[in-house]
């Protein structure tokens, strides 16, 4: 098991480049299913999820080359509908596979994807909206069999505004026949994205990005190329890196406009915020606690809580945040309080005492953005702290620790 072993109170300075979106790749990986041909995909970050949706591809039938962060990913030949269990257990998001599987093969095959550390995460609401396309939906054995002989077109009311079942929804309607309405879908920049990539093989999708997206069901879908977006919620984390070490952090490729409510919640606290067209600059002066509340985009990202959660431990005052997208995400407040923060969480609320200072301590990452939040208390504690589990963290951060490198921190990676 690899962990890092990271020295405090250095003051970051210097400038880091964003990586392509984790959260926009995966969709469009599945999504280059549903076409013959190969799709080239630029700025495919380095990840282990990335990796994850490779192998389940190569098993349906793609051939995938990687040149850097380019992917040639060829969908002549897909033979089969189904994803293997220990893979839809190791990610998540191959639920993103329902639409594209049931758009290409009218059929699909695949197990729960089940729950993760920070909730249950359900897909009911992917199932409904795919059923009223025409699915049929058999459920046993821990299995999920649909089988759509034609998929139609229909009016699909999200009950809650899902970015995977938005995703799913479009990717299975792009080739029904008719027309298909998403209300009250998700707005996240992924879904203009994944949007932006199907438009360019051929499908016709209007609306990402607003609560109602419209997709003219075509019949067939060319392979094409694409960049993918950047990672709003990896600039979100390397901008409160340098916040919570007093540092100067230019955080590059990175469009503000996605994150938006974040710079909005660092000058509120005290941060002073610069901004051009591809950059934000972050330099934290005093600090002082706020409220936040997490919400669909373009609400505060919960992707961001725990990272934001770490930065408010030291911050003058207290601090309430409220969790309102998953069940279970405050697992790195436990660590956190071996560093010294006084953190009180009752359900879906923490409380926040700030600190004068955290101090250095041994931590394991719960799951990926809890991890990344203690490697930026780590970055601020006094001493020299060990954080453990750090494969969690490699899922959605490509080398964190040479990123932060380059821009001061002493922190490096070796096998316990
Ligand atoms: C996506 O997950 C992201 N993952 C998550 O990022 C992100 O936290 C989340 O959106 C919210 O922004 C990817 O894009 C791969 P949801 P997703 O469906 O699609 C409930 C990370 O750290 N729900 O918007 O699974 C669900 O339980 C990951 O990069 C249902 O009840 O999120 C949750 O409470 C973590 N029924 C809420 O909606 C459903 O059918 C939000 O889930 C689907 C979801």
């Amino acid at each position: 098991m690899e962990k890092f072993i990271v020295t405090g109170e250095v003051q970051l300075k210097g400038t880091i480049r964003t990586d392509g979106a984790k959260n926009a790749a995966l969709p469009i990986m599945a999504a280059s299913l549903l076409c013959r041909g190969q799709s080239i995909i630029h700025d495919v970050p380095c990840l282990r999820d990335i990796s994850i949706m490779q192998d389940i591809l190569t098993l349906l039938g793609a051939k995938i080359t990687r040149e850097k962060n380019t992917l040639v990913i060829d969908t002549t030949h897909i033979d089969k509908p189904e994803v293997p269990e220990h893979l839809m257990r190791e990610m998540r998001a191959s639920v993103f596979l329902m639409g594209p599987l049931l758009g290409r093969m009218r059929k699909v095959h695949l197990s729960y994807p089940g729950g993760c550390a920070i909730g249950p995460r359900p897909i009911d609401l992917h199932i409904k909206a795919l059923e009223k396309m025409g699915a049929k939906v058999r459920e046993c054995f821990g299995y999920i069999e649909m089988e759509a002989k034609a998929l139609h077109g229909g009016d699909i009311y999200l009950d809650f505004p899902s970015v995977g079942a938005t995703e799913n929804t479009i990717m299975a309607a792009v080739l029904a026949a008719g027309t298909t309405i998403i209300r009250n879908a998700a707005r996240e920049p992924e879904i203009y994205d994944l949007q932006s990539f199907l438009n360019k093989m051929g499908a016709k999708i209007s609306g990402a990005g607003t609560d109602t997206i419209q997709i003219d069901g075509v019949r067939e879908l060319r392979a094409s190329e694409h960049t993918i977006i950047p990672d709003r919620i990896q600039a979100g984390t390397y901008l409160l890196a340098g916040a919570i070490t007093a540092g100067d952090v230019v955080v590059k490729n990175i469009l503000p406009d996605f994150l938006f409510s974040v710079i909005n919640k660092l000058e509120e606290i005290g941060a002073s915020i610069e901004t051009g067209t591809d950059y934000i600059r972050v330099k934290a002066e005093k600090l002082r606690g706020v409220d936040i509340k997490t919400l669909p985009y373009p609400g505060f990202p919960t992707d961001l809580q725990a990272p934001m959660l770490s930065f408010l431990t030291i911050a003058q005052g207290t601090s309430v945040i409220t969790e309102t997208i998953f069940e279970n995400r405050f697992k790195h407040v436990d660590e956190l309080a071996r560093m010294g923060a006084k953190v009180k969480v009752e359900g879906r609320t923490a409380v926040i005492r700030g600190v004068p200072k955290l101090t250095g301590a041994v931590v394991a990452a719960p799951d990926l953005r809890a991890g990344a939040a203690l490697v930026l208390a780590a970055l601020a504690a006094q001493g020299v702290s060990e954080v453990e589990s750090v494969y969690h963290i490699d899922r959605g951060y490509d080398r964190i620790e040479e990123k932060l490198r380059t821009i001061g921190a002493q922190i490096v990676r070796i096998n316990s």
